[in-house]
């Protein structure tokens, strides 16, 4: 299956090394579509965690003291590697995730644009130069790399969410000590392995894997230790809290990529055809397993029943199976409580009077699938209205007026991204001021890409991956008054 097996690792990587847990511990990695071990990797703890970033603490320097040419160079060699193992590293991204191939593939891309991306985005970190405000002084501001950073992602998307925060890191200059998610390891690796051959010096890049119990104890050294000055995460709400108050005994700079709750609102001028195809794939895009992806879905009074129609006929025709088939369109969830948290929702939705029109149930292709399911009638009492399913279930609501979605969209804590399809240019204009979200698509489901600012407000998170931005979470502002001119 894999034909350059020198992407296959087993064993962490720290100061350019492949090593074991100081304890010799391990932990499985499993494939969710049949439930067989693909790996041990190593289970660390506290003291692998202080090794890795002893080691990129040392690096830094070197690392910083290139110019951004050569980091650049370095990433780009980088880039190239993962293009030429493309489709390798989908393949195991697909045995570890559980997601198509089809849908690998385009995410190893799209992990891969943003190390392109930001081997250019390194030569123009520039600075400033602001009109004195003294006769005989100058004022310069520059940018440089914070320090060693602490970045912590999701197995939901095991290799774009990697690049989309190490590739700015590695281009400001800083050098990263990276937990990867329990469910999803082998993916990290592989990159860790072609950053290796790409020419990364020792330490600038490190990897500590760890299992489910473990990751409290990783998570707290990093963002506890006084010599790691940022934090980027990628992952729960509850969890991005958590280490932002770890964090905040060493004033650490935080970016949090955190939970979503997405409206997808389809109003009376909308292209119902247009509105229907989007919302399966801003809904099913990775069995639902997107922080983005569609969550409570809106449709005017007035097109309510016509679109039902439309969605029902999509979701049925959704092909469900082991993501390795080429014609698979829904994977597996991730593990057993991502299923259940599925579970609940839909059995709470039917509770409370939504109305089951396909789908519902466990699917017969394995353990951990569930059959694409369509619920109409929801209300905002449903736990689907409140939080993210992080599954193949869309919840189908109804409203009238454009005031009343605007105001059922924004009741939430969360505020990642929002969509909407209208052809009613001045309503357009209104809903997108109007909703509260970092991100907001109109008449398209998918807003993602390197050259944009991906983030969220209110519990969805604090800071902006991606684009030039990205690149400004791992600098820091240096002001130099030069006097006596
Ligand atoms: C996410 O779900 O966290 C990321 C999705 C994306 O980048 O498109």
């Amino acid at each position: 299956m894999i034909k350059k097996p020198d992407i296959l690792k087993n064993r962490a990587y720290i100061n350019g090394m492949w090593v074991s847990a100081e304890s010799g511990k391990v932990f499985s990695v499993v494939n969710p579509a049949n439930g067989q071990k693909l790996a041990d990797v190593p289970d660390m703890g506290k003291e692998d965690t202080e090794k890795a970033i002893e080691a990129a603490f040392l690096a830094f320097p070197v690392w910083r003291s290139k110019t951004a040419k050569d980091r650049s160079k370095i990433l780009k060699i980088w880039h190239s590697l993962v293009l030429d193992h493309c489709d390798d590293l989908a393949a195991l991204l697909t045995a570890e995730q559980g997601k198509p191939l089809t849908e690998a593939k385009a995410e190893i891309l799209y992990g891969a644009s943003f190390i392109e991306w930001y081997a250019e985005e390194a030569k123009r970190i520039y600075g400033d130069i602001i009109p004195t405000h003294k006769e005989d002084a100058r004022v310069l501001v520059t940018r440089e790399p914070i320090g060693v950073v602490g970045a912590i992602t999701p197995w939901n998307f095991p290799h774009a969410m990697i690049t989309r925060k190490i590739a700015p890191a590695l281009a400001a200059g800083c050098t990263v000590v990276l937990k990867p998610a329990e469910d999803t390891p082998l993916s990290a690796l592989a990159l860790a392995e072609l950053a290796q051959q790409a020419g990364f010096p020792p330490g600038v890049i490190n990897i500590v894997t760890g299992a489910a119990d473990s990751a409290a104890e990783i998570g707290l050294v990093l963002t506890t230790h006084e010599k790691v000055r940022k934090i980027s995460f990628t992952g729960s709400t509850e969890i991005g809290s958590l280490l932002m108050k770890q964090s905040a005994g060493t004033i650490k700079k935080i970016s949090l990529e955190l939970g979503g709750n997405a409206p997808f609102i389809v109003f009376e001028s909308a292209d119902l055809e247009r509105a229907a195809e989007g919302a399966i794939i801003c809904k099913f895009r990775n069995a639902g397993q997107t922080c983005v992806c569609a969550n409570r879905i809106y449709a005017q009074d007035s097109i309510y029943e016509e679109f039902a129609v439309k969605l029902a006929q999509r979701i049925k025709a959704l092909k469900v199976g082991a993501g390795d088939q080429e014609w698979v369109q829904i994977g597996p969830l991730i593990n057993g409580q991502g299923l259940e948290k599925v579970k609940m929702h839909v059995q709470d939705a039917l509770e409370k009077g939504g109305k089951l029109v396909c789908g519902g149930k466990n699917h017969d292709a394995g353990a951990l699938f569930y059959t694409p399911t369509l619920i109409r009638d929801m209300n905002a009492e449903m736990l689907l209205n409140q939080e993210e399913t992080f599954g193949p279930v869309a919840g189908l609501f109804r409203f009238g007026s454009e005031e009343d979605v605007i105001r059922a969209a924004n009741d939430t804590p969360y505020g990642l991204a929002s969509y909407f399809y209208s052809k009613d240019l001045g309503q357009v204009f209104r809903v997108a001021e109007a909703l509260e979200y970092g991100m907001v698509a109109v008449n398209e489901p998918v807003l993602s890409g390197e050259s944009i600012p991906f983030g969220g407000i209110k519990q969805s998170g604090i800071g902006r991956e991606g684009s030039h931005y990205g690149i400004e979470e791992f600098t820091e502002m240096k002001y130099v008054l030069l006097g006596g001119l």
